[in-house]
């Protein structure tokens, strides 16, 4: 059997595609939805770094008012999709796992603390995206008070640091699972 015919079984789309009887019985691989959870992280993430790298380097302030006010929107609708994705495919794997027996049988455990840490961290990341989000499209070309200034500053310089730990403790699962 030629090579990509074994790799087409071990990396199939569909893991079991039973038929019982009137009984259709479809898996589908955790290996998409780990793929779909990678792509996400790499949408998530890369969407911030740009937006905070443009914030920084982007000195001109009528071109980056210009670059909040038309790609803004676009990017909020963006970065929800893919936060949403994120955290649904994070729990079908979580339930995949089986992470709620490791969580009653081994809580102490090095896997079932990082993954604490991990959840608490998005749970954060998560609060701080709706609160910036919030103050976003309510301020949109419009002018920000000093406490909606600092606020959505604020909350966007934790997420960037929120994200590089949570991909920290992210490798860090995959290396004991
Ligand atoms: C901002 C949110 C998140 C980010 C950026 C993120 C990122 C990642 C990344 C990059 C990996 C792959 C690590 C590697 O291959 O070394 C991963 C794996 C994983 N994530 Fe997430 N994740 C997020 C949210 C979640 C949530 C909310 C859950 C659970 C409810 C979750 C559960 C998992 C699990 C179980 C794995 C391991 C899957 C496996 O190895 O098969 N993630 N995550």
């Amino acid at each position: 059997m030629p090579f990509y015919t074994y790799l087409f079984a071990y990396y199939t789309v569909i893991d079991k595609y039973q038929l019982f009887g009137s009984l259709v019985s479809v898996n589908f691989s955790m290996e998409i939805v780990f793929y779909i959870h990678i792509l996400a992280a790499t949408a998530w993430i890369g969407g911030a770094l740009l937006l905070f790298a443009l914030g920084i380097f982007l000195r001109d302030k009528q071109a980056q008012a210009n670059v909040y006010e038309h790609l803004g929107p676009l990017y909020g609708y963006f970065e929800t999709f893919w936060l949403v994705t994120l955290l649904s495919t994070g729990t079908i794997m979580f339930i995949h796992h089986g992470f709620g027996a490791v969580f009653e049988n081994a809580y102490d455990s090095d896997l079932a603390q990082t993954m604490i840490r991990k959840l608490f961290l998005v749970a954060i990341l998560t609060f701080l995206t709706i609160i910036h989000m919030i103050i976003a499209f309510k301020t949109h070309t419009k002018t920000r008070s000093t406490w909606q200034q600092i606020i959505s500053r604020g909350s966007s310089l934790l997420i960037f640091f929120l994200n590089l730990i949570i991909l920290w403790y992210a490798t860090q699962i995959r290396t004991m699972l």
